[in-house]
């Protein structure tokens, strides 16, 4: 691990901040630290002034590489399962008697990580949602870190990440490969399709298309108010008329956009793009 200045923490919080919506301020300095040692180490950069150069510059795409060892990737199967029972129970269940759904259901995982999120809600449609074959689903899963998606598409998993899963359910969806770790089926692995995107950045938002459903699930908790209301905006536009938002738990639209209604389902609070209803 390198000591860096307090001065070339902020330098790099800012870069950050600027290509990504998250903060790292120096009280985080333990943990910027020991990725900058690792980016200077893998850049052979005897100095944080001649990385940084290299940063500015993006020498070896090293944006991308600096971005990836930023984020906090941190997610398992069937996190907060309260909001799949609401969308099975009450977001599609409404998308479909609106008859805004037209034959055709499109959800997104943003961010998706390593992918248990978005795989999590096809192996929960499959198995509780009875309409399932009736309608043309289309998941996707997309993150800013190209690295775990990476990961995602391969889908081989450890015992952490599949502990809230049942027994049977793993059983259903995944093959042992060693004596701890299991890969998704080629049939799962499949039915999710996996993008990068930057959820500050419009345009690369707009291009995935309108959904009936958006997890934005644990990132916004890394971003500041003015970083949040873009991320914010771009959501909302990303979503057809009614269409419906569900964040983490710790995380609130109320304070942070008033473009949304907030609907209290009883399996929790999700939020709405104004629009038809029936
Ligand atoms: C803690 S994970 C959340 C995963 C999953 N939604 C969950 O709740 O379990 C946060 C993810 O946000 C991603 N992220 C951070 N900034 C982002 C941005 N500007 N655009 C898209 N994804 C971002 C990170 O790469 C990381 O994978």
């Amino acid at each position: 691990v390198i000591e860096i200045t307090d001065e070339e923490i902020r330098r790099l919080g800012e870069f950050l901040y600027r290509r990504t919506g998250m903060v790292y301020s120096i009280s985080k300095r333990y943990y910027i630290e020991r990725r900058i040692a690792d980016r200077l180490a893998a850049t052979a950069s005897p100095s944080f002034e001649t990385y940084f150069a290299k940063l500015r510059a993006d020498v070896g795409g090293e944006i991308e590489k600096f971005v990836n060892a930023f984020t906090v990737n941190e997610t398992y199967f069937n996190r907060e399962d309260h909001q799949l029972r609401c969308l099975t129970k009450d977001l599609l269940r409404e998308r479909v008697a609106t008859g805004q759904a037209a034959g055709q259901l499109r959800l997104w995982s943003v961010p998706c990580a390593t992918g248990e999120e978005p795989y999590s809600i096809a192996m929960w449609l499959l198995d509780k949602w009875p309409l399932v074959d009736t309608y043309n689903i289309e998941i996707c899963g997309s993150d800013i870190d190209t690295d775990v998606l990476v990961a995602a598409q391969l889908g081989i998993y450890g015992k952490r990440a599949l502990m809230r899963l049942p027994e049977q359910v793993i059983d259903r969806y995944f093959h042992k490969v060693t004596q701890d770790s299991w890969q998704l089926i080629d049939e799962l692995r499949g039915s999710v399709r996996f993008s990068a995107v930057n959820l500050v950045e419009p345009t690369q938002m707009k291009n995935h298309g309108l959904f009936d459903v958006i997890f934005c699930r644990n990132v916004l908790i890394y971003f500041d108010d003015a970083s949040r209301r873009i991320a914010a905006e771009n959501l909302y536009d990303s979503l057809l008329p009614g269409g419906y938002i569900c964040l983490g738990h710790t995380e609130s639209m109320s304070r942070i956009s008033p473009l949304f209604e907030v609907c209290r389902f009883e399996d929790g609070i999700v939020y709405r793009k104004p629009g038809a209803r029936p």
